[in-house]
């Protein structure tokens, strides 16, 4: 066989997803274009200013203050991949992906998706290669300090990046809540509770638990603002400091949601074991994160491990070993893992 039909042998031969490797790795590599794409359109607020029904594409760029042309090309490609659908004459409607677009849809992915192109997330996983090469976070090698201390000097980002998790939180809490029976809990703390989406949402089904939001500073202070607390204020009060240093005392329960994967072990038994000295022998910990499965092939915990590998500071996603030994590292035993209908788990631990 000469070179020339082995390489034709090599390049017709089909890659896993019955593609040709070539146009397989095509495909892999322009989720890129896809991604950004998706991303300028949540942050230009596009679907904020369409429904079902097919609108020009001229109408949406003078909307959102955008050059028709250039939006054009995005919402093609956007379509082309069943974000939007495109009708005739260069116009365009929502579909069922493109609702959750909208700034008002039930979990929103507006902001998360704007996010995703936010300068410092840009610049973090330009730095992807030399996170593998040296184990650092790509935040950190781009502005010589973590998300969490950069965030403080850029509000705009700190805002989009708080906005993103409130969003995604309220898909999450409605499924916790149906996942989890809550009802036996007096005083549920919530860790790193951001703006108090989900444990607002947890007292208002159990109108018998008073709760405590526990977060940095600049972010309890926009608690108020937020008004996710509003309607049950008479049992929920606020408490700020890092849980480095010390969590809420007097709870039976303490929850965190997408805390654990931000940090390495050490830093995560830091936190567990502040937790385990204020737990009463009946308490228990509810840590809400997704699980990696065992198996290979395609889970959502896998992605998202690697955002945690680019922003976050030896954060991770952990298979189910990896939680009952970091559980008992800070004298605690997890008891179950319970699934949801989303890939995010609730993952309950008691004093072992
Ligand atoms: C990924 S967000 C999760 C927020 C919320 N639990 C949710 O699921 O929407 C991480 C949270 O941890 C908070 N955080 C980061 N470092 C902290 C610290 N040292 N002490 C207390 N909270 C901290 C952040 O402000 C942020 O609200």
């Amino acid at each position: 066989m000469n070179i020339l039909a082995e390489l034709e042998n090599e390049t017709t031969a089909t890659a896993p997803a019955g593609l040709p490797p070539a146009a397989a790795l095509t495909q892999i590599l322009f989720g890129k274009q896809v991604a950004f794409c998706l991303s300028a359109a949540a942050r230009l607020g596009v679907a904020d200013y369409m429904s079902a029904e097919p609108v020009q594409v001229g109408y949406l760029a003078e909307r959102v203050a955008a050059h028709a042309p250039a939006l054009y090309r995005v919402m093609r490609l956007l379509a082309s991949a069943d974000v939007f659908e495109e009708h005739p004459g260069q116009s365009f409607a929502l579909t069922p992906i493109s609702e959750l677009l909208k700034s008002d849809a039930p979990g929103s992915f507006r902001h998360l998706a704007s996010m995703w192109s936010d300068e410092w997330s840009v610049a973090a996983y330009g730095r992807l290669a030399e996170c593998v090469r040296t184990g650092q976070d790509g935040v950190t090698l781009a502005y010589g300090r973590n998300a969490f201390d950069l965030f403080e000097s850029h509000p705009e980002w700190a805002e989009n990046f708080q906005r993103a998790m409130t969003s995604y939180s309220s898909v999450t809490a409605a499924a916790i809540l149906k996942a989890y029976d809550f009802s036996e809990i007096q005083c549920l703390a919530d860790v790193g509770g951001g703006r108090g989406k989900l444990l607002g949402s947890i007292l208002k089904q159990y109108p018998q638990m008073r709760g405590v939001l526990f977060d940095l500073p600049n972010v309890v202070s926009g608690a108020q603002g937020a008004g996710h607390l509003a309607e049950v204020q008479d049992r929920a009060r606020t408490e700020s400091g890092s849980f480095f240093e010390r969590v809420p005392a007097h709870c039976d329960a303490y929850i965190l949601k997408h805390i654990i994967h931000d940090w390495d072990d050490q830093r995560c038994r830091t936190i567990l074991s502040l937790i385990r000295e204020q737990l009463p022998p009946h308490g228990r910990v509810l840590v809400c994160e997704m699980v990696v499965p065992q198996e290979p092939g395609p889970a959502p915990a896998k992605a998202l491990d690697i955002e945690m590998l680019v922003c976050t500071c030896g954060g991770k996603e952990r298979t189910a070993d990896e939680f009952t030994q970091l559980f008992a590292s800070a004298g605690l035993r997890l008891v179950r893992i319970l699934p949801t209908e989303t890939p995010v788990c609730v993952i309950e631990a008691r004093p072992a």
